[in-house]
């Protein structure tokens, strides 16, 4: 038993769609947040860059005594997950990958679409995935442009997000497609403007949150460092930006939280 924090990372705000996950698995689990902010979007920035983001914020993390990370973020597990576990060998680490395996292992059409950012659609790890699960499946690569910005200011329910999520997702219309993945931790935000958009074409939507979810528990398990279940849970909001995004960071979870709760 442990009833230190888990530290959950991303570049913004997407990781709150993993914190979400966290909090309706683990009730009792403390988690400190951080969203970069200052350097975000991650999506179109080199390996190098991503890697010395994610390793400043896995040693803040560590400086707040986390028992354990998740990387919430897809760009930032994809360029730096090897790097951030060899240079924490004991701190269970945990990355988010693009669900592409369950979506392999659904398909009827045997073609799906995976919607991330330019980073991860291209990097090694996400075509390991891919070939794989996926060598009789064809893989649609989308990139979500300009879907993370919409997320960071808090613009999902405008009309200016459904007209850049119609335009990113529509031409999925009509191509066999029948699984989404939504291989970028702030496009659960824009989940219900990406179902509109494919209504009635027989897709499902599928990201990674509960899996990760499930992962982080088993870890706890096996690690014997779970909260007890006793323990009320404390929440931190960490960022590399300013207070003002900071609380932004913490309204969203307080938003996510009442949700949970209703
Ligand atoms: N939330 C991130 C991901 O899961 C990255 C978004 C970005 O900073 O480009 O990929």
């Amino acid at each position: 038993m442990n009833k230190a924090a888990i530290g959950v990372y991303d570049s913004g705000f997407g990781g709150l769609s993993v914190w979400r996950e966290l909090r309706r698995a683990l009730p009792n689990e403390s988690l400190i947040y951080l969203g970069d902010g200052k350097n975000c979007p991650y999506g179109g920035r080199s390996r190098e860059q991503i890697t010395q983001f994610a390793t400043e914020a896995v040693e803040r993390l560590v400086r707040e005594g986390v028992k354990m990370v998740v990387v919430g973020c897809n760009t930032a597990t994809t360029a730096a997950i090897d790097h951030l576990r060899s240079s924490w060998p004991d701190l269970p680490i945990v990355g988010l990958e693009p669900a592409v395996k369950p979506a392999c292992l659904t398909t009827k059409s045997r073609r799906i679409a995976v919607l991330a950012t330019e980073h991860s659609l291209q990097s090694d790890m996400f075509l390991h995935t891919a070939e794989r699960y996926a060598s009789d499946v064809e893989v649609v690569k989308v990139p979500g442009s300009g879907f993370v910005e919409i997320v960071e200011q808090d613009l999902e329910h405008t009309p200016e997000a459904r007209a850049t999520v119609r335009q990113v997702v529509e031409p999925l219309r009509g191509t066999g497609v029948d699984r989404v993945v939504l291989g970028c931790t702030h496009y659960p935000f824009l989940r219900d403007a990406i179902a509109e958009v494919l209504e009635g074409e027989g897709i499902e939507i599928i990201d990674s949150g509960e899996a990760v979810a499930r992962r982080v528990e088993w870890l706890l398990e096996r690690y014997d460092i779970k909260a007890p279940s006793s323990a009320t849970p404390e929440f931190k909001f960490i960022t590399f930006a300013d207070e003002e995004y900071r609380l932004r960071l913490m309204r969203k979870a307080q938003h996510i939280e009442e949700n949970i709760a209703k």
